[in-house]
């Protein structure tokens, strides 16, 4: 997997049916063949799954949920969607521990029984890590990604369909990144503690406030293997820009 370079678009609580024709742009990009190594992911509101679903079937761009309940298949359980619902949609990913949600009660167990559902149902996961700003000025960084990765995974096997994406939460929708020595120095030891567990080379995605103004700063830092794009993957034309800036 990770020849690729991912680019994941996590558009969030935003997003209605007049936002598809913006889409078409990056149809007609992504049949580059200099994109080739582009792998283009798109989590949509759940409204708006099936129409993503449609919109890129001719193509080779990806659909996922953006979070999924821990039980794999059926219950009752108001406003949630299992694995085997976004499967049934036809989404190939999931993220799962987004910082958004665990602020909202995700808890590192509760991100492990999902990330087992979801493997059950052989969706690829992008776990959400990373320190909060308060963790990052105790200088507990190192040490939360270590919980955070050996909780999030217990008793994991399978890590085939696994990425990570590392996203500071003082650098989403701050546009604040951290510096590269800071960037690279985490991604070597997410790297170092997933070897622990496997020797599978998961791809580690690089998330918080990419724009098409800092990518040309971010792509050159190493251990990264692709973005995950909140606010700039709403707007198609720098999200393009993006893909742009780091495959060329
Ligand atoms: P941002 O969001 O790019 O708007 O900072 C990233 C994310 O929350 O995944």
């Amino acid at each position: 997997m990770t020849n690729n370079i991912y680019f994941v678009a996590n558009w969030k609580m935003y997003g209605a049916k007049s936002s598809l024709n913006a889409l078409n742009k990056l149809i007609n990009f992504s049949k580059n063949k200099k994109f080739k190594r582009a792998k283009i992911i798109y989590f949509p509101p759940y409204t708006l799954i099936k129409d993503f679903i449609n919109k890129f079937k001719k193509t080779k761009i990806a659909v996922g949920g953006q979070n999924c309940h821990h039980v794999e298949n059926y219950g009752s359980f108001t406003g949630s969607i299992s694995p085997k619902m976004i499967k049934d949609l036809g989404c190939k990913y999931v993220i799962i521990g987004h910082s958004e949600n665990r602020a909202s009660g995700d808890t590192d167990s509760i991100i492990n029984k999902k990330i087992h559902s979801a493997i059950g149902k052989k969706l690829n996961v992008v776990f959400c890590i990373g320190e909060t700003l308060k963790q990052k000025r105790k200088k507990l960084t190192s040490s939360i990604l270590k919980i955070q990765i050996n909780n999030g995974l217990k008793r994991v096997k399978n890590f085939q369909n696994i990425l990570i994406a590392y996203e500071p939460v003082w650098s989403i929708g701050t546009g604040i990144i951290p510096n590269n020595k800071e960037l690279e120095t985490n991604a070597k030891k997410i790297k170092n503690l997933i070897l622990k567990k496997t020797k599978i080379k998961l791809p580690i995605l690089y998330g918080g406030s990419v724009n098409e103004k800092n990518i040309s700063y971010l792509r050159n830092i190493s251990g990264i293997n692709g973005f995950l794009i909140g606010s700039a993957s709403q707007n198609t034309k720098k999200f393009i820009d993006i893909i742009k800036k780091t495959i060329i």
